[in-house]
């Protein structure tokens, strides 16, 4: 394990004042989480976007609490020191207040998140309230909001006509109002996050493919390795192509084993010949 100390909100809010950019990803799994940690990398999202990464669901909207509790406590055990937040899914916040305190309570009590993420604006600000309320930091996710995609329209940039773009903003002030210590923004052209930035005051902005003025960046981490097949989004830089490597691998191994180049002796065991004359004899004698 790494011996890096804890990220904790004032040590998120102290890079925010020293305009030191702050660094998030998604991640889902165990080995990927301890990976991400030894990286430094400052914060981790267990997204719901494990629906479609890890179960191979068309959308996030199938994925369940009890979901996202398995995959964010797998995390935790990798990632111990990583400041982490849980992403709620779909209808586990948007019924009630209560329904999203309660959820938001699973995040924190079974799987060690320190924060819990919901898609939504002013509509939602009275959850966020709520959930800050009972002592669970919360952040707000605008823009395109995959839960909401069918009423978007598609996968799709939000906020490009003013409009839309000043409704953007005022959702911001309506979670920060709420007391959400960040927002996420995704996909809205660079200068409306490059605005809200500017004036977000009690909280940070984190900006996923919305450009470089953010107080941070978040990606998905199977989008930067090569790792989903469906497509690749444009905002996805691809730092290394794992999927490829594996992909390699995999038809070596097949290709071995057909031609018997695989195992080799250093991939199996041994016994004694004393042991083995022994078990002879005994196979004898039982006949
Ligand atoms: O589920 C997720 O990974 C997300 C990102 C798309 C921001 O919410």
């Amino acid at each position: 394990m790494s011996d890096r100390k804890k990220t904790t909100l004032p040590v998120l809010f102290k890079k925010v004042q020293d305009e030191e950019p702050i660094t998030w990803l998604t991640c889902y799994d165990y080995p990927t989480a301890y990976l991400q940690e030894q990286a430094g990398i400052d914060m981790i999202l267990v997204g719901d976007s494990l629906g479609m990464t890890m179960l191979g669901y068309e959308s996030t909207l199938p994925v369940t609490m009890d979901d996202m509790i398995r995959h964010t406590q797998a995390v935790r055990r990798g990632a111990p020191n990583v400041f982490l937040v849980g992403d709620m899914p779909y209808m586990s916040y948007q019924p009630s207040i209560e329904t999203a305190i309660r959820n938001a309570g699973r995040f924190m009590a079974e799987a060690g998140c320190d924060a819990i993420k919901l898609e939504g604006g002013a509509e939602m600000a009275d959850r966020v309230r709520g959930i800050v309320n009972s002592g669970i930091p919360a952040m707000g996710h605008l823009g395109l909001t995959p839960q909401s995609v069918s009423a978007l329209g598609g996968y799709r940039v939000q906020g490009r006509g003013a409009a839309k773009a000043k409704k953007i903003m005022d959702d911001a002030k309506a979670l920060e109002d709420a007391g959400a210590f960040a927002i996420l923004l995704e996909m809205v052209p660079d200068r409306l996050c490059q605005l809200i930035t500017q004036r977000a005051e009690d909280c940070f902005i984190m900006s996923l493919g919305s450009g470089p003025h953010a107080h941070g960046q978040l990606l998905i981490y199977h989008d930067m390795f090569g790792l989903y097949p469906r497509f690749k989004p444009r905002m996805a830089k691809v730092f290394g192509n794992a999927g490829e490597v594996i992909l390699n691998g995999l038809s070596s191994y097949v290709k071995e084993v057909k031609e018997k180049t695989f195992p080799q002796p250093e991939n199996w065991f041994g016994m004694k010949d004393e042991e083995f004359e022994d078990l002879q004899k005994i196979l004898k004698e039982e006949k």
